[in-house]
C-alpha cells in the first residue's frame, strides 16, 4: 500500500522526516473511498479487511456530500482503524450516474476477487474532460475517478509525539515547511468534549494520466489526530465525529 500512498502523496516522506522521533509513527486509520455500486460497494472494500480480523463499528452519513461510511477495527488496537466511505451515485444527475456506472463497468469481476485492488488504483480509463465532468459535480467522484483505490490519507496519532501534545503545534510546524492546512470548518475540528481533534493538510498536486495526456490535480494528503483518554484511562476507541470526517473529505478539493 506504501508505494502507490508514496506517489499519491510525495511529502509523506517530509511529513515523517518533521514528526519521527525515532519510532515508526503509529498510524491512527487510513481511508479508502469507493462508489455504492454492487461491483466496487463499501462491502467488497471492507471484505478483505474482515478477513483478516477486521470488525464493523460505527457508521456515518454525509447527507450534503452524498457519502455513506463505515469503520472496522481490529482486536489488536496498534492496528489502524479503517474509514471506508462510499458515493450515493443514484442520488447524483443522471449524466454523473451514467459516467460512474461506464467507468466501473470497466472493472473486470476478477480483480475484485484479489486483495490488491485495495492498493491497485484506477481499473478503469478516462480522459480529463469526464474527470471534470465529475469533479464539478462531486469533488468526490472526480479525485476517485482519477485515482481508483488505494488509501486516500494516513493519519498521524500525535498521541505518540512526545514534542507535540496540541494539533496546532503540529500544524504550526507544517505550515512553516511550506504546508497548506485544510482550513474548512477551522484548522482544528472536534475538541476535547468530543474526545478527538483532527487536523490535516490539504492535497499534494500530483500528475495523473489520463487518456488524453497528463494532468496535475490533488492527490493524498496526510491527518493528524488527537485521542482523549476516557474514564476508564484508555484513548478514545469510539471511531469518529462526523462532523468534522465532513470536513476532512475536503482535504481533496481543487
Ligand atoms: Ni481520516
Amino acid at each position: 500500500m506504501a508505494g502507490l500512498y508514496r506517489r499519491l502523496c510525495p511529502s509523506a516522506a517530509q511529513v515523517h522526516d518533521l514528526l519521527e522521533e525515532g519510532e515508526p509513527l503509529l498510524n491512527d486509520h487510513i481511508a479508502l473511498r469507493t462508489f455504492n455500486l454492487p461491483q466496487v460497494g463499501l462491502d467488497r472494500l471492507a471484505a478483505p479487511f474482515i478477513a483478516i480480523g477486521y470488525k464493523p463499528c460505527g457508521k456515518y452519513h454525509f447527507e450534503a456530500k452524498k457519502l455513506y461510511a463505515e469503520h472496522f477495527e481490529h482486536p489488536n488496537p496498534l492496528a489502524p482503524k479503517v474509514f471506508i466511505s462510499e458515493l450515493m451515485v443514484g442520488q447524483f444527475s443522471s449524466l454523473l450516474q451514467q459516467t460512474v456506472r461506464d467507468l466501473v463497468n470497466q472493472v473486470p469481476e476478477s480483480a475484485m476477487h484479489d486483495p490488491a485492488f485495495l492498493y491497485g488504483g484506477r481499473l478503469w480509463d478516462l480522459d480529463y474532460a469526464t474527470y471534470e465532468l465529475l469533479a464539478a459535480e462531486s469533488e468526490y467522484a472526480g479525485w476517485l475517478a482519477a485515482h481508483g483505490f488505494g488509501a486516500n490519507h494516513f493519519t498521524v496519532s500525535i498521541n505518540q509525539l512526545e514534542q507535540f501534545t496540541e494539533i496546532q503545534e503540529v500544524n504550526h510546524l507544517l505550515r512553516h515547511n511550506g504546508f497548506l492546512i485544510n482550513e474548512s470548518g477551522g484548522e482544528v475540528k472536534g475538541s476535547p468534549e468530543v474526545m478527538l481533534e483532527q487536523s490535516s493538510t490539504m492535497a499534494d498536486r500530483v500528475s495523473v494520466s489520463f487518456l488524453d495526456g497528463e494532468q496535475e490535480i490533488p492527490g493524498g494528503f496526510y491527518e493528524f489526530a488527537k485521542r482523549y483518554p476516557m474514564a476508564d484511562g484508555e484513548l478514545y476507541r469510539g471511531g469518529f465525529v462526523e462532523a468534522s470526517a465532513d470536513k476532512i473529505f475536503e482535504s481533496t478539493n481543487q
